[in-house]
Parts: structure tokens; C-alpha cells; sequence
């Protein structure tokens, strides 16, 4: 590895208010015709997390890079030189901390993100502007990355589409693909970090993560609200495809 590129993405210096609801709303948005009760309350609690600003102050583009921080601090995933895929990247919150932890070398970068949204370009990131459910995204991926993954990550989440059930199944299914890409494509001691929903796990996935990584477990970063169903599924230490294992 050869010396670390000069931080292009901005630093995280202190950790927002851990608890959000604990502070005092300030902003209130007035009650106009046209803007339903749910969409308010949203733009309310929008304009009065501390996330969102800490997010503004420090340069990143959203408030999950705090989900991502506050994970990697404590599980330690994104080591320097790390190669890294990042699933659902826009608008690219979780791939400038990637950038900024593995120090992704700007001219050949050692983190590819793929969104069928568009992303801003990001220093140290490849973008593939792509639906990761296409049959050619994983060759796109690893040709992309010139190699395989040490870490994948997936933020992945479906559209809304305001039936919560229907909401629910189609991220779980991203979730259940992007776990069968990482089973297939990642290096021996890799790790798998996805969004998931509260009870939404189903055993054979959980079944086949266990059977494949030393450790598998549910995590809920103080970023992700509380309110939220959100989870992320955390899968370390990849024991190696089932064929090379003898
Ligand atoms: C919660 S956002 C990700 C936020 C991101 N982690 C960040 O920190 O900025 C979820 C993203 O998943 C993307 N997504 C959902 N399904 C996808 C698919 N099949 N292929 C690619 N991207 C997908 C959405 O377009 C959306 O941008």
C-alpha cells in the first residue's frame, strides 16, 4: 500500500447530540393547505434534527453517514486499504466515510457505489449509475472494484410506496440479494453491514449468514430514530466460500 492520499472529504470533529428528541424543537412549519398533517410533522422533525445539521456542518451529503460512523466506530470495518462496495450509495453519505476511512486512492479507488439515482461525483469513489437487481451489476461491480471486496455495504431501501407491508418486502429482498452478492464475492475475514427492519430478518437468511460469517447480529446506531423500524444486519468475518474452505 502506498501512502496514504491527501483527506479530501470532510472530517468528522464532534458527534452530534446522540439524542435527538431530547432537544427542544425550534422550527415549526405553519399549518398550509396542501401540506398533509404526516408531511409536516416529517419537515418539522427534518428542520430540527441535530443530525441533519451536523451533517450540513461537516460536508456530508446525508445523516445516514452518521449511521455509518457511529457503526464503524464501534465494529471497526472500514480498516486503511480496505476495498469497499457500497449498494444504494446516493446521494453518498456512507461512501465519503468510506473514502475518508480506508483512504481510497483518488486515482485508482478502492470504493465503487452503485444507485440507479444519480451521485454526485465523490474523490476516491467509482459510481455505477445502475439498478444493483440487474443480472450484470455484480460482474460491473467487481470489474469496477479490479477485485474482491473486503467490506460490503448495502443502504439500500425500496421506494416508498405508503403500504408499509409491501414497503417492508421489497427491502427485505434487497437486503437477501445483497447478502447472497457478498457471500459470493467477498475476501476470507470480509465483512457485510444492510439495512434491514425490525422482525424483518427471515431465519433462512439469517440461517446462511450464520453458516457463513464467525458472527452474525442486528445493530441500531443512535442515528437511526428510534421511531424507525430500521436495522441494520451486521455480518463479520466471512468464512470463505464453501468450496475453497477444505
Ligand atoms: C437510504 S438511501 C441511501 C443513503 C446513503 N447510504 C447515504 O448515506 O447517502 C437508499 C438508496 O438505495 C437506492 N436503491 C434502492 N434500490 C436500489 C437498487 N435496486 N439498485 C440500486 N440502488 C437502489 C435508492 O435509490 C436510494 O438512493
Amino acid at each position: 500500500m502506498g501512502p496514504r492520499p491527501p483527506r479530501t472529504e470532510p472530517r468528522l470533529v464532534k458527534k452530534p447530540d446522540p439524542k435527538p428528541g431530547a432537544r427542544a424543537l425550534k422550527a415549526r412549519v405553519k399549518k398550509k393547505r396542501g401540506l398533509k398533517a404526516s408531511s409536516r410533522r416529517w419537515l418539522e422533525r427534518h428542520l430540527n434534527d441535530p443530525y441533519v445539521h451536523r451533517a450540513k456542518a461537516d460536508g456530508y451529503r446525508s445523516r445516514a453517514a452518521f449511521k455509518l460512523i457511529e457503526i464503524d466506530d464501534r465494529q471497526k470495518l472500514l480498516k486503511p486499504g480496505a476495498r469497499v462496495i457500497d449498494l444504494g450509495a446516493a446521494p453518498g453519505g456512507w461512501s465519503q466515510v468510506a473514502v475518508q476511512r480506508i483512504g481510497s486512492d483518488p486515482t485508482a479507488p478502492t470504493v465503487v457505489a452503485i444507485d440507479y439515482l444519480d451521485m454526485d461525483a465523490i474523490v476516491g469513489v467509482s459510481f455505477l449509475k445502475m439498478d444493483f437487481l440487474d443480472d450484470d451489476a455484480p460482474e460491473r461491480l467487481l470489474e469496477a472494484l479490479g477485485g474482491a471486496p473486503d467490506v460490503v455495504l448495502s443502504d439500500m431501501a425500496a421506494p416508498t410506496t405508503g403500504h408499509k407491508r409491501t414497503d417492508h418486502i421489497r427491502t427485505m429482498h434487497l437486503c437477501e440479494v445483497a447478502a447472497d452478492f457478498a457471500i459470493q464475492v467477498l475476501r476470507p475475514g470480509g465483512h457485510f453491514l444492510a439495512k434491514t427492519f425490525q422482525g424483518g430478518t427471515e431465519n433462512d437468511l439469517l440461517t446462511r449468514l450464520k453458516q457463513n460469517f464467525a458472527s452474525v447480529h442486528h445493530v441500531k446506531p443512535p442515528a437511526s430514530r428510534d421511531e424507525s423500524v430500521e436495522l441494520y444486519l451486521l455480518a463479520k468475518g466471512f468464512k470463505g466460500r464453501q468450496d475453497e474452505r477444505l
